[in-house]
């Protein structure tokens, strides 16, 4: 079997594209599987896609990669900076985690600038759009090399 991630999406993401362009650009959730589908073939990575607006579904998808997935591209949105459970969860698995956000969250509000993920992800890619999402395939490509 080839090497497999997956990519985990938080709240509100499903709405990409009509949800606040001007942060968050045009590109769709969809557009976004699509593109890391694509990308993971040239790097040999199989790319499996997640999305729920709930907490404890989230927990879930993570809890399932360990017996799945060689690692986790995670942008959990809101919960970004609200969840213990989400932190947890990464622990537990043991699997590397590349956190992902589409906007640069330290040039935002305050309460945005606090990541419980951060202290347990491998590395942290925000401000650069849906390419985020490439650039943390690459990295988590060579991380479970
Ligand atoms: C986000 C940033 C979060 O602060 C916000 O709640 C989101 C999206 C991003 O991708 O920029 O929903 O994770």
């Amino acid at each position: 079997m080839g090497k497999s991630v997956i990519i985990i999406n938080g709240p509100n993401l499903n709405l990409l594209g009509r949800r606040e362009p001007e942060i968050y650009g045009h590109t769709t959730l969809a557009d976004i599987e699509t593109l890391t589908r694509a990308h993971g073939e040239t790097l040999g990575l199989d790319v499996a896609f997640f999305q729920s607006n709930n907490e404890g579904d989230l927990v879930d998808a993570i809890q399932d990669a360990a017996e799945r997935h060689g690692g986790i591209i995670l942008n959990a949105a809101a919960y970004t900076h609200t969840s213990v459970a989400l932190a947890d969860a990464i622990k537990a698995t043991g699997l590397p985690v590349v956190e992902v956000h589409l906007s640069n969250i330290f040039s935002r509000e305050e309460f945005r600038h606090h990541s419980y993920i951060s202290a347990v992800a491998a590395g942290v890619i925000c401000g650069f759009g849906a390419k985020g999402y490439v650039l943390a395939l690459e990295a988590l490509a060579e991380l479970i090399d």
